[in-house]
């Protein structure tokens, strides 16, 4: 077994006092003391700065010095050292202004024993090692509480009062010193809705003994104002491991919140900008393929219009002159007319594709327009058991058009759904006028070429429904390409609505279509009414040709 070795600095002026306590120490058992004697203070400071010494054993009344005055240089010298007093007094109040100054212990020398001096002398080592320890916990706490500017700790009973705050806490209400914050709930410091989400939160914490780990909290203070937090609280458990209130840290991140937000924004905004970009690219890529297309259907036209002439009054000639009488022949040229006809059309209608770009435009009355054109198809109608109904709306409805070119939309449009009725139905026909509000389903809607209509502009909306098959809805995007059709070779060459679109787009109008609740196809254009156009623009603007 290792026997324990204790260093002792005896400082003593009195020889005999020295020898008594040499022998007390000598006879102690299970311990071995080494001691050093200084016989003034000056000499027992000198020891003390080579260092070595456990412990002092401290006579106050020196040749050098006395009273407490002794003490307070050893003290000085060695803040850390535990220190017996020894004196020839047994005075009460001087033992309690010594211990409160930091002596371990305070022995009358007249009533020391070896088994008194050996106990003290290693009370007073093990109580000075432990003051230390407990300083240093002390020191760590502080450092842990104050260390980190920015963040906000606290400890709360089980009443959710503040039993202890750091200063970031204290300063981030206002408070001058943290124990002004002592006894205070988050009642006192911050809005009822949000102290009694904090109140439930802390009540479960110690009742299920589980943390909450980095909780986003908004804080409503009582002032109105608002923050962010990041906050993580845990039970504060008593030495039996019961919990007696929680241990709270949060950190304020208002600023990264605003930060999010804003990069979340600008985010969003980034994808919207992206979606019209990629909007935008394809409208180019399908503008550019409908103009080539558009010049090849002119250039091909143009070479096949006039061998259709020849071959149109060659029919002619041969009717008359080689097969007048003979009904075969008669039979074969009606056909071979027919076809040409066709070919006639087909070639019409490409040139009206390639060449619709001048508007030649005047007043118009639209409902004026409607009826006409309602006319120009009446064969059509009659022959399809077609029922039509208009809905006019009141007054003529007037917009700067060029007529014939709007005839043809009316045209292609009803003669469309004639089709989409082969056995019969209805054809309904209303018009209406307005102005577009801010509320309005068009105000501000850009369509694909980016037309709209502004808030305050007069339109003129014209809604052509039939109750034939409707359109499936994979096709109903591809209405307006020009060559789309899903009618037999003959019956349509799919340039109608292609037409349609671009004599609509050269007056800034809008065409939509859709199918129609309880059936059927819904076609829906919009023009400006005329004094819109009218205000904007001069008389010599009015009869300019839209190029
Ligand atoms: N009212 C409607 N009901 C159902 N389908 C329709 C209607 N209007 C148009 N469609 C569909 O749209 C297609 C394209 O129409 P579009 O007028 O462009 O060409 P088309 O009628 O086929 O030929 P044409 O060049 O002779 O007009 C049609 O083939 C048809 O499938
Ligand atoms: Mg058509």
């Amino acid at each position: 077994m290792q026997i324990e070795c204790i260093r002792v600095l005896l400082v003593e002026d009195d020889p005999g006092q020295v020898a008594v306590i040499n022998t007390l120490l000598k006879r102690a058992h299970g311990v071995e003391f080494q001691l050093l004697i200084a016989d003034r203070l000056s000499a027992g400071l000198e020891c003390l700065t080579t260092g070595g010494m456990d412990i002092v054993l401290l006579d106050l009344s020196l040749p050098d010095s006395s009273g407490v005055n002794t003490f307070v240089k050893v003290r000085q010298a060695a803040p850390r050292m535990p220190i017996i007093v020894l004196t020839g007094t047994d005075d009460e109040l001087l033992a309690t202004e010594l211990m409160r100054r930091g002596a371990q212990d305070y022995l009358f020398k007249g009533t020391i024993d070896g088994r008194l001096l050996v106990r003290a002398i290693r009370y007073s080592i093990f109580r000075m090692d432990s003051e230390e320890a407990l300083e240093e916990q002390r020191r760590r706490h502080r450092l842990l509480m104050e260390g980190i500017p920015d963040v906000r700790i606290y400890f709360k009973d089980q009443k959710g009062r503040f039993l202890e705050v750091n200063q970031a806490l204290a300063r981030s209400h206002g408070l001058g010193d943290p124990q002004q914050a002592v006894g205070l709930t988050d009642y006192d410091l911050f809005a009822s809705e949000y102290a009694d989400q904090t109140a439930r939160d802390e009540q479960e914490i110690m009742r299920t003994g589980q943390p909450i780990l980095g909780k986003v909290e908004r804080e409503n203070g009582r002032d109105g104002t608002t923050s962010w937090a990041l906050t993580t609280k845990m039970p504060l458990q008593d030495g039996n491991g019961r919990a007696v209130g929680v241990i709270g840290i949060s950190r304020d991140i208002t600023n990264l919140k605003s930060t999010e937000e804003r990069l979340t924004t600008a985010l969003e905004e980034l994808t919207h900008s992206h979606e019209q970009l990629k909007e935008t690219q394809l409208l180019l890529i399908q503008a550019e393929k409908l103009r080539s297309l558009g010049q090849m259907a002119a250039s091909v036209a143009h070479e096949v219009r006039n061998p259709l002439a020849i071959l149109h009054m060659g029919i002619e000639c041969l009717d008359e002159f080689f097969f007048a009488g003979n009904e075969t022949m008669t039979g074969v040229v009606k056909e071979m007319k027919g076809a040409v006809h066709r070919a006639e059309a087909i070639i019409r209608d490409m040139l009206d594709y390639s060449s619709a770009r001048e508007l030649e435009l005047r007043e118009v009355s639209v409902n004026g327009l409607v009826g006409q054109t309602l006319g120009f198809v009446r064969h059509e109608l009659v022959k399809t058991k077609v029922r039509v109904t208009t809905q006019f709306a009141e007054g003529h409805c007037t917009c700067l058009l060029d007529a014939p070119k709007i005839e043809q939309v009316f045209i292609n449009v009803f003669t469309n759904a004639c089709h989409a009725m082969p056995g019969g139905g209805d054809l309904t026909v209303t018009t209406s006028e307005r102005v577009i509000e801010i509320d309005d389903p068009e105000a501000e809607r850009e369509d694909a070429r980016g037309a709209r209509f502004l808030r305050g502009d007069k339109v003129v909306t014209v809604e052509i429904r039939d109750s034939g098959s409707g359109i499936p809805e994979d096709k109903l995007d591809k209405l307006f390409d020009p060559f789309f059709t899903t009618k037999t070779s003959g019956n349509g060459t799919g340039l109608g609505l292609a037409v349609v679109k671009k004599i609509i787009d050269l007056h800034d109008g809008k065409i939509s279509i859709a199918n129609a609740e309880g059936g059927g196809a819904r076609v829906t254009i919009s023009l400006k009414s005329a004094p819109e156009l009218q205000c904007n623009q001069t008389p010599c603007e009015v009869e300019k040709v839209l190029v």
